[in-house]
């Protein structure tokens, strides 16, 4: 059902924990199982510095939110704003379908992460 590569981000998964000198926090759920989402991030310059996730998903879930910390390592806001679930899953090698919408659980986080963000600290920012 999972190949290789999910199975190995599943199993050895990168990116886990909480940062507690984080600059913003993205939560996320999902209304289909109930499963939710904490992503960390601090922000050096304009870029993803550091990463990390926990969350009460399944295997899909951790092995996505392992890629998309990978994924957004050192990118811009803007540039990891831009990073879908669809793409997190690609980079994975694909997902079962019926497990996708466990992705969007890394990306929505991501995504809340940075616009709280941007709220807070850059004043001319608008959603
Ligand atoms: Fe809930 Fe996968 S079944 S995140």
């Amino acid at each position: 059902m999972y190949n290789e590569k999910v199975v190995d981000h599943f199993s050895n998964p990168c990116n886990v924990g909480e940062l507690t000198d984080a600059d913003s926090i993205g939560e996320s759920g999902s209304f289909k199982c109930g499963d939710t989402m904490k992503i960390f991030i601090k922000v050096e310059d304009g870029r993803i510095e550091n990463i990390k996730f926990q969350t009460y998903g399944c295997g899909a879930a951790i092995a996505s939110s392992s890629m998309l910390t990978e994924m957004v390592k050192g990118k811009t806001l803007d540039e990891a704003m831009h990073i879908t679930n669809q793409n997190v899953a690609d980079e994975l090698g694909g997902l079962p379908p019926l497990k996708l919408h466990c992705s969007n659980l890394a990306a929505d986080a991501l995504h809340n992460a940075i616009a709280d963000y941007r709220r807070r600290l850059e004043p001319d920012y608008t959603d």
